[in-house]
């Protein structure tokens, strides 16, 4: 017999529980999921090339976001923080999977990019390794692929993390398109997966994030093979400020 619920974390390991080890990104088997996932870097993920977000490389020519201290959240192998690197940002980024982390850095040497790398779960590294206010926190793709459980971690985080007049963005799941889940939150729980991630309307987002202030809420431009920039039109692209 187990009677071990005694606190809000109690309560989300369970859930966390409640995801089959084999069946998607979040589950006990997370890290070595994406492990799987990065090992042959040669294959056609569009997210593989060192290539920034074409939203993030907006919001700094457009002067909406100026450097200071900045947390890539599910970094992978680390295109966006080396893109904050350049610009002059002092970049924490952080993933759960060792071959990211490994990859990234290898990344960051060739570039003579100074970023500190963590490797582990985001939520659990939150006040310990990650200390600190973050001017910027960017989260390329790490969100949609949590269970809605998740989400009060993973605002827990953002009110740990994000400095006052400091900003939040991110890429997710569109609705309605290739690539992310419609199902309603519900029956991720009872299918035990996460059918490859979630996808969100503009009002759920705006609703999960209230406490913030929408700055731009768009899809991502879609960009051409050549481009320097990574955008895929399945992607939302948000931008969210924390009131001074
Ligand atoms: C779709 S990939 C995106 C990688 C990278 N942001 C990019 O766009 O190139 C999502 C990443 O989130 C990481 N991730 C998922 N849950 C995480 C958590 N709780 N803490 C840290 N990283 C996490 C995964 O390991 C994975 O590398």
């Amino acid at each position: 017999m187990d009677r071990n619920i005694r606190t809000v974390e109690d309560v989300l390991q369970l859930l966390d529980g409640l995801f089959t080890p084999e069946a998607d990104r979040w589950t006990r088997d997370a890290a070595s999921w994406w492990d799987t996932f990065y090992a042959d870097r040669s294959r056609p993920v569009p997210f593989f090339a060192a290539k920034p977000d074409e939203n993030l490389a907006s919001y700094v020519d457009r002067g909406l976001i100026t450097p200071g201290r900045a947390l890539d959240l599910g970094c992978g192998p680390g295109r966006n923080a080396l893109h904050l690197d350049s610009l002059g940002f002092q970049v924490d980024a952080v993933d759960l999977s060792p071959t990211a982390i490994g990859w990234a850095e290898e990344r960051a040497r060739e570039a003579g990019a100074c970023i500190r790398f963590h490797q582990g779960n985001a939520f659990t590294l939150a006040g310990t390794e990650l200390g600190g206010r973050y001017d910027l926190i960017y989260d390329s793709g790490c969100f949609h692929h949590l269970p809605p459980h998740r989400r009060i971690s993973y605002l827990s985080l953002l009110d740990r993390l994000l400095a006052p007049g400091g900003h939040f963005a991110l890429t997710c799941f569109t609705d309605g398109k290739a690539g992310g889940s419609d199902l309603p939150d519900a029956a991720f729980y009872r299918d035990a997966r996460l059918h490859g991630g979630l996808a969100y309307t503009p009002q759920a987002l705006r609703r999960i994030f209230s406490d913030l202030t929408e700055v731009e809420l768009r899809l991502m431009r879609d960009e051409p093979p050549e481009s320097p920039y990574f955008g895929e039109p399945f992607l939302w692209a948000a931008l969210f400020r924390r009131d001074a």
